[in-house]
C-alpha cells in the first residue's frame, strides 16, 4: 500500500491573488471587482491542483477549478444545511464517481453571488486523494448540456425545469446579458524562478498582466460528441522539428491536426501513445523502460514508461491557432525516487490515450496549461454555446529562461523528494543534478517515496466527464 502521510504533510498551499479590470479591450469589463483568488496546491514545488475559495450557504470550500465539467459538488461538514431536493445524483468522472443528492443554496465566488444555485451535496467520492489534499469541492467551468452537467440531466429526468440545473457561470453571465461571457485562467508554477506566470482566475474581466491576450488569434471551439473546451492542435515539435501525427479520432478534424481538450481538472496530460513515443524518442537521453519501484495504487508499474534525464532542457512546443507554445522542460516529467536504491528518475507525465472516437484525441491538463494564459470565451449568446465559443492563448514560457531554470529547480525537487523519503541524498539516473544536503525528516528505514508517482494517479483521476 502507499503511504500518503509524509506526502500530505508536505503539501503546502500557495496563495496568490490578482486581477483588476482591463478597460478598452475587446472584452468589455462588466464590473470593477477583483479576480477570484486561485491557489496552487503544491508539493515539493510541484503543482498538483488549482483551487479557489467557494462558499455555499456561508460554508467555505476549497474547490478545484475544472474546465472539463460543468457542475459544482461539495463535501460539507455533516451539520451543513441546504435546500435538499432528495434527488440522488451520480457524476461519472474519468477517474471515478462522485455521488450524493441535489441541493440548492447561495453560492459565492470572489465578488460573485448566485442565489438558488444548484449543486451536488456529495456523500460518496471515489476520486482518490482529493480530500487528502484539503480539497472538498469542485466548480465546473464548461458548457451547459445534459452530457456535461449530470445535475441538469438528473433534474430533467426527474421532471424539473432543466434551467434549474444551470452552471454557476451561466447564472453569472445571465446577471449581465448581452455582453461577452468569458473566464481567464493562468496557472502558476510554484517553482517558477522567473516569477512570471502567476495564478489568476477572472470572470468577465482580464488579468492586466495578460492583457496582451486580446491580440491573440481567436481559436474556434471544435464540435464533438460532448460539449467540451476542445480545439485543434496543428503540430507538436521537439526542438523545432514536428513529430508525425496519427489520424485524428474526429472525422471532422482537418488532415494533419489532432484535437485536444483544455482541462484544468487534469494535472498532467493524456496523449496518443504514438505521439508520446515520437516526442520522447527525440529527447536526448530519454529511455523507454520499466522503472524499478514505481507503483500505481499500491501495485508496481510493470509497463515501460518514458524517462528523461532530470536536467533535460529539450523544448517541446505545441502549435495551436497559428501560434507556437513552448512547454517548460520541467512540465515534461516528474521526479521519482526509489526507496531502496535511492535513485531519482524523471518519468514522463504524459499518459497514453485516451482517444475517444469523434470526441477528442488528447487532454492538455495543467502541465500544458501552465505554459499559456487561456481565455475561455462562451460567445455572445451563452444559450447557443459551444456554438460561437472560442479560446485565446498567450504564451507564458520563455524557452531560454526556462532552460536556464531547469538544473536549479530539479536539484531542489530531488532534495525535497529524498528528504520526504527520509533517505540520504539521491543520485539522479541518467545524469543530472543530485541532492546536495537533504534534510532528513524521517530517520531509520528508508521508505518508498510515493510523492512523485502520485502524479500518475492524478492523471488517471482526471476531472473530465466520461
Ligand atoms: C479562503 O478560505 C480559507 C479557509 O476557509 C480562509 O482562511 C481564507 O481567508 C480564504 N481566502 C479568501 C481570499 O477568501
Ligand atoms: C461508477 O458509476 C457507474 C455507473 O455510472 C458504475 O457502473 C461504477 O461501478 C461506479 N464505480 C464505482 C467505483 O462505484
Ligand atoms: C451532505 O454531505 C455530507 C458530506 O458527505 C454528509 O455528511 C451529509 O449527510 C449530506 N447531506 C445529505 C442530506 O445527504
Ligand atoms: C424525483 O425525485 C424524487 C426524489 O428522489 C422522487 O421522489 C420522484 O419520484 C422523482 N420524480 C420523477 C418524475 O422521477
Ligand atoms: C506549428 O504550428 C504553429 C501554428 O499553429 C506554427 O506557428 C509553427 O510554426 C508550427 N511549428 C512548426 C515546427 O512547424
Ligand atoms: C545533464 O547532466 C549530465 C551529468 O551531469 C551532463 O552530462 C549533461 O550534459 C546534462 N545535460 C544537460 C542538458 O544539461
Ligand atoms: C519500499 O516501498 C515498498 C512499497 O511501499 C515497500 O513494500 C518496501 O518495503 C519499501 N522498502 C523499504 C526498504 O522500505
Amino acid at each position: 500500500m502507499w503511504s500518503f502521510g509524509p506526502f500530505f504533510i508536505l503539501a503546502v498551499i500557495v496563495e496568490r491573488s490578482h486581477a483588476l479590470v482591463v478597460r478598452g479591450t475587446r472584452f468589455q469589463s462588466r464590473d470593477q471587482t477583483n479576480g477570484v483568488t486561485l491557489h496552487s496546491i503544491a508539493d515539493d514545488g510541484l503543482d498538483l491542483r488549482y483551487t479557489t475559495n467557494l462558499t455555499v450557504n456561508g460554508q467555505n470550500f476549497n474547490a478545484i477549478i475544472d474546465t472539463g465539467s460543468s457542475d459544482i459538488w461539495v463535501i460539507p461538514p455533516a451539520d451543513f444545511t441546504f435546500d435538499n431536493t432528495g434527488i440522488p445524483i451520480l457524476a461519472p468522472f474519468g477517474g471515478g464517481n462522485v455521488s450524493g443528492v441535489i441541493g440548492f443554496g447561495t453560492v459565492g465566488l470572489g465578488s460573485y453571488t448566485v442565489q438558488q444555485q444548484v449543486f451536488q451535496n456529495a456523500t460518496f467520492i471515489d476520486v482518490g486523494l482529493v480530500e487528502d489534499l484539503g480539497i472538498n469541492a469542485l466548480i465546473g467551468l464548461a458548457f451547459e448540456s445534459t452530457q456535461t452537467s449530470p445535475l441538469t440531466a438528473t433534474l430533467e429526468a426527474n421532471g424539473s425545469n432543466p434551467i434549474a440545473g444551470n452552471p454557476f457561470l451561466y447564472n453569472i453571465f445571465a446577471q449581465t446579458p448581452g455582453q461577452d461571457n468569458f473566464v481567464g485562467i493562468s496557472l502558476s508554477r510554484t517553482d517558477d524562478l522567473e516569477g512570471t506566470a502567476d495564478a489568476s482566475f477572472t470572470i468577465n474581466e482580464l488579468d492586466p498582466t495578460y492583457a496582451g491576450v486580446v491580440n491573440a488569434p481567436t481559436i474556434p471551439v471544435v464540435a464533438g460528441i460532448i460539449d467540451r473546451w476542445r480545439i485543434l492542435v496543428d503540430n507538436i515539435s521537439v526542438n523545432g522539428v514536428n513529430v508525425p501525427f496519427p489520424s485524428s479520432a474526429l472525422s471532422n478534424a482537418p488532415a494533419g491536426s489532432l484535437v485536444t481538450i483544455l482541462d484544468t481538472g487534469t494535472p498532467t496530460a493524456a496523449i496518443p501513445a504514438q505521439v508520446i513515443s515520437s516526442v520522447f524518442s527525440q529527447i536526448p537521453g530519454a529511455v523507454f523502460k520499466v522503472v524499478d519501484g514505481l507503483v500505481l495504487e499500491g501495485s508496481p508499474i510493470a509497463e515501460q514508461v518514458w524517462t528523461v534525464p532530470c536536467n533535460t532542457t529539450t523544448i517541446v512546443s505545441v502549435g495551436m491557432g497559428g501560434q507556437s507554445f513552448p512547454i517548460h522542460p520541467l512540465d515534461l516529467s516528474a521526479v521519482f525516487i526509489n526507496n531502496v536504491t535511492n535513485v531519482a528518475t524523471c518519468v514522463s507525465q504524459w499518459s497514453p490515450g485516451p482517444a475517444n472516437p469523434d470526441d477528442f484525441d488528447m487532454i492538455f491538463g495543467d502541465s500544458f496549461m501552465r505554459n499559456f494564459y487561456t481565455v475561455f470565451n462562451f460567445g455572445d449568446d451563452v444559450s447557443q454555446a459551444p456554438a460561437g465559443s472560442s479560446i485565446q492563448l498567450l504564451s507564458q514560457t520563455n524557452p531560454t529562461s526556462a532552460q536556464q531554470d531547469v538544473a536549479k529547480v530539479r536539484t531542489a525537487q530531488i532534495a525535497a523528494a529524498s528528504s520526504a523519503a527520509g533517505a540520504p541524498a539521491a543520485t539522479a539516473a541518467g545524469g543530472g543534478p543530485a541532492a546536495t544536503s537533504p534534510a532528513t525528516k524521517h530517520s531509520g528505514q528508508p521508505r518508498l517515496v510515493v510523492s512523485r508517482c502520485i502524479l500518475f494517479l492524478f492523471t488517471i483521476f482526471a476531472f473530465a466527464l466520461q
